[in-house]
C-alpha cells in the first residue's frame, strides 16, 4: 500500500521540541477490559498531571471512536485497525512533545506490541488496569456486560471476544483494590522513577 512515498523530517527537531515544552513526549498505554477503570484512571491522571505543570492528552476509546474511528466495529479486524490508528496518533503527539494518554481496551497483544514499537521502547509505558471479569460485569456502567450475556451485543471483549492480558507490563494497577487516586499515584511513581517527568 505505502508506494513512492517518503518521510520527511521538519525543520525543528523532537529534541528542540521537548527542551522548549521542558518534558518527554511519551505515550502511556492502558489497557483492560471494558469498566475495568481505564477511563477513570486517564481523565484523573491527565488532571493530576496537568496539575503539575505537564502538558498532556487523553485519547479515549469511547471518544475517539465517535470521530476518527467512527468507521470501525468490533470485528477482529475493526479493532486491530483501531488500535493500529491510535498508536500511530499516539506517536505523532509523543513526537510532538505531549504527555499522551491512551486508554482502549486493546486486547491484543500483537497490537500493543507493535504501538511499542512504532514508539521506541524508551518512550512507551504500559499499565494492566487489571480488574477481575465479575467485578466489571457487577460495575457495568453502560448495561452493556447485561446486554452481551443476553446475547445482545456479539463479540463483547471478556464475554464472546477474547482479551489478551499483557505478560510484560511496564505496571499493573488493580482497580478493584485500590482508588483511582491511588492507582494514578502508582502511575506517577513510576514516571518519575524512569525519569519520564520530575
Ligand atoms: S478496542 O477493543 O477496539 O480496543 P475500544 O477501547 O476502542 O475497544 O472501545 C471499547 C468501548 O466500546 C467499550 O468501553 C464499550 O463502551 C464500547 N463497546 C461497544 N461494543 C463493544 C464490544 N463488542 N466489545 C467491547 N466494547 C464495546
Amino acid at each position: 500500500m505505502v508506494q513512492n512515498l517518503f518521510w520527511t523530517d521538519g525543520l525543528v527537531t523532537q529534541e528542540e521540541r521537548e527542551q522548549h515544552l521542558k518534558q518527554k513526549g511519551v505515550t502511556i498505554w492502558l489497557t483492560g477490559l471494558s469498566a475495568s477503570g481505564k477511563s477513570t484512571i486517564a481523565r484523573t491522571l491527565e488532571r493530576k498531571l496537568f496539575d503539575l505543570g505537564w502538558l498532556t492528552f487523553v485519547l479515549d476509546g469511547d471518544n475517539i471512536r465517535r470521530g476518527l474511528n467512527s468507521n470501525l466495529g468490533f470485528s477482529p479486524e475493526d479493532r486491530s485497525e483501531n488500535i493500529r490508528r491510535i498508536a500511530e496518533l499516539a506517536n505523532l503527539f509523543s513526537m510532538a512533545g505531549i504527555i499522551n494518554v491512551v486508554a482502549f481496551i486493546s486486547p491484543y497483544r500483537r497490537e500493543r506490541n507493535l504501538a511499542r514499537q512504532l514508539a521506541g521502547n524508551g518512550n512507551f509505558v504500559e499499565v494492566y488496569v487489571n480488574c477481575p471479569l465479575e467485578v466489571c460485569i457487577q460495575r457495568d456502567p453502560k448495561d452493556l456486560y447485561k446486554r452481551a450475556l443476553r446475547g445482545e451485543i456479539k463479540n463483547f471483549t471478556g464475554i464472546d471476544a477474547p482479551y489478551e492480558a499483557p505478560e510484560q507490563p511496564d505496571l499493573v494497577i488493580k482497580t478493584d483494590i485500590e482508588s483511582a487516586g491511588e492507582c494514578v499515584n502508582n502511575i506517577l511513581r513510576y514516571l518519575r522513577e524512569k525519569q519520564f517527568i520530575k
